[in-house]
């Protein structure tokens, strides 16, 4: 079976074909840096943005698989949580594509679809606790299976790459920052008691992460000196006088406080569910190394295998997509012409038309 995968959710365009054997092909175009001057994604120029790629980027991709578009079994679109506009430029071009050549369609799960991105490198196991952690989200799952997902917890507020990423603005970090500020982070000891671990006298599995942000800005505020007076990249942070060294210890004590914060909510988890055999953490901030290792090390002590996607497969792609559709259309799922996007804080919908012809 041939799967074009497509991705629109956000900032980037990306579009994949896999098949069988794993991935054949895929192109992704960032629109990374032209949201930068406005410091956070602007969406009518994203979807724009798709609009003008996604052809071209579609093209090329089939040409470098060798896979002509009747060849195709299936189109996998990413269908939601995303920017509502910037879904529909995507949904759209997999709908004609689909009512051209006659390959099924079928509407994917973008949150699902980085929770099973490992699967691309090497087989999964299941059952598994799956960590989300992206720009926009922060949800822990029950993994029972490729197909079947149940949320345990998620934020209330902001997820945690946008924590990161507001902090960063904060310090004057090019947007998205969190990666800059985890670049610092590496240099120094984290202080634990400089910020709280927000939200986790409960006995919930959600998050909160807005009263650490606010409270990382709190500090920012207080101490100009670590402030850059212009915008910076990672080689050059600190205002006036700057202090490299406090600098990168308040970005570790950040880190400290993200991580072992999901670290103990993942743990909860791993207590209440039964018979969880792996750990899979993904999305854009699964690259931050806190993360890693405090994810790392409670899979070593739990005695589960650790699943966490290259850097490459943790950011949006089209990869993952195209992945998840192959999975659901193995399945015998399917969507129809009238596939409806969904935007940002409502849940996607199981309403798959079930059969394959
Ligand atoms: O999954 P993703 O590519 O896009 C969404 O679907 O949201 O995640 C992007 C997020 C941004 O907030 C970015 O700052 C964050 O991932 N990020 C990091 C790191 N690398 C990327 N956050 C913390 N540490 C990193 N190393
Ligand atoms: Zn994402």
């Amino acid at each position: 079976m041939l799967c074009l995968g497509i991705e629109s959710s956000c900032d980037e365009t990306a579009v994949a074909v896999v098949s069988e054997g794993g991935l054949l092909a895929e192109r992704l175009a960032s629109q990374a840096d032209m949201h930068a001057l406005f410091g956070g994604v602007v969406p009518e120029i994203a979807a724009r943005e798709h609009l003008s790629v996604l052809p071209v980027l579609c093209r090329e991709a089939l040409a470098e698989a060798g896979v002509a578009p009747a060849d195709l079994n299936g189109v996998a679109v990413a269908r939601g949580p995303g920017l509502l506009g910037c879904l529909l430029v995507g949904l759209s071009f997999a709908k004609g594509f689909c009512l051209g050549t006659g390959a099924r369609l079928v509407g994917v799960n973008h949150l699902h679809a980085h929770l099973l991105a490992p699967g691309l490198e090497r087989e999964m196991v299941f059952p598994a606790l799956g960590l989300l952690v992206s720009g926009g989200h922060t949800h822990l799952y029950r993994m029972d299976s490729p197909g079947r997902f149940l949320l345990l917890g998620r934020t209330l507020d902001d997820a945690a790459g946008e924590a990161f990423d507001k902090v960063a603005k904060r310090l004057n970090f090019p947007y998205p920052g969190g990666r800059f500020l985890d670049e610092l982070a590496r240099e120094a000891e984290p202080d634990h008691d400089l910020f709280p671990r927000a939200y986790i006298d409960n006995d919930n599995l959600d998050f909160s992460f807005s009263g650490l942000k606010t409270a990382v800005v709190s500090h920012v505020d207080a101490h100009p000196g670590l402030r850059a007076a212009r915008m910076t990249g990672p080689g050059e942070p600190g205002g006036e006088g700057g202090d490299r060294a406090a600098l990168a210890r308040v970005c570790a004590s950040f880190n400290w406080a993200v991580s072992d914060t999901l670290r103990i909510k993942a743990e909860r988890a791993l207590d209440r569910e039964r018979g969880i055999r792996a750990l899979v953490v993904a999305g854009g901030v699964a690259a931050n190394s806190g993360i890693r290792t405090a994810m790392g090390d409670l899979a070593r002590r739990r005695g589960l295998e650790l699943f966490l996607p290259s850097p490459r497969l943790c950011t949006d792609n089209a990869a993952m997509v195209a992945h998840a559709g192959f999975l659901s259309l193995s399945m015998g799922r399917r969507h129809g012409l009238d596939l409806e996007a969904v935007p940002r804080g409502r849940v996607v919908p199981e309403d798959w038309l079930q059969g394959t012809d």
